[in-house]
């Protein structure tokens, strides 16, 4: 159980809708937005999510024990470069969240937003705009911390860790979830004032500097050695004497 007291008081989400069990929190916010005129910051909460949605067509996996929730912030003064900074942004304040509970653990981004532990991914992130509050983005996100990847599926446990994986203790809901809207918070505050620390913060997390990558990119896959990424927050993959830059696109493997 959450303590919404205590999220109230120690985040600066205005509105908590809060579930015991819901299809996907995203949709629940898109939609409370797209029928009202309420302002942000609000969140969307649930005790379980029985149908998340992942990027794409993908699907996120939630038992119980997993961290779910939405995120709806006004975004009307960002620029189109810095809703990308805020989906890098997003990633890192999640993964310094998470480094306050694995000290000694091996936390790194998968660009451009996904939450990597020992190598396997423990938070995934899906920013959306409602449709007709385009003033708002939503950022939706799971993350595993007592769901062990025991009870998981096959597929998923493979390539999924959980924070209890890891460190064999529960940890509080509420005090990881209150965290990452500290963390988020202040990113956001980073980027409207335009704090260029921001992306070299976020190059010292990223997994995927020098290695071989294979890239998704609208209709055409790029592979080559991944050389960081630029001030825009661009994924750089070096192909044969050509650096691409990748503004969008999903990372289909690496090694
Ligand atoms: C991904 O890695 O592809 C993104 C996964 C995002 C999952 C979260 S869980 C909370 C929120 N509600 C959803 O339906 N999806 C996001």
């Amino acid at each position: 159980m959450f303590d919404l007291i205590r999220i109230r008081e120690e985040s600066f989400v205005a509105g908590i809708s809060h579930f015991d069990e819901i299809d996907s929190t995203n949709s629940c916010l898109l939609k409370q937005l797209e029928e009202s005129s309420a302002d942000g910051p609000l969140l969307v909460l649930a005790e379980r999510q029985t149908a998340g949605r992942g990027r794409g067509s993908n699907q996120w996996w939630a038992a119980n024990g997993a961290l779910t929730f939405s995120l709806a912030v006004e975004a009307n003064d960002l620029r189109p470069d810095q809703i990308c900074k805020a989906s890098l942004s997003t990633g890192l304040a999640v993964c310094q969240a998470l480094e306050r509970f694995v000290p000694a653990g091996d936390l790194a981004l998968k660009w451009p937003n996904d939450v990597y532990l020992e190598g396997k991914k423990i938070a995934g992130i899906l920013i959306e705009r409602p449709a007709s509050r385009s003033d708002f983005i939503v950022i939706g996100i799971g993350i595993n911390i007592n769901n062990s990847m025991n009870d998981a599926p096959e597929d998923i446990s493979s390539k999924a860790i959980s924070l209890i994986d890891c460190i064999e203790i529960e940890t509080d809901l509420t005090t990881v979830l209150i965290e990452s809207l500290q963390q988020i918070e202040s990113r956001l505050r980073s980027i409207r004032l335009g704090d260029s620390m921001l992306l070299d913060q976020w190059r010292a997390y990223c997994m995927l500097t020098g290695r071989s990558v294979t890239i998704d990119v609208y209709d055409k896959e790029i592979s080559g050695v991944c050389t960081g990424i630029d001030g825009e927050g661009a994924l750089l993959v070096k192909a044969r004497d050509q650096v691409h830059r990748c503004i969008g696109g999903v990372v289909k493997s690496f090694q």
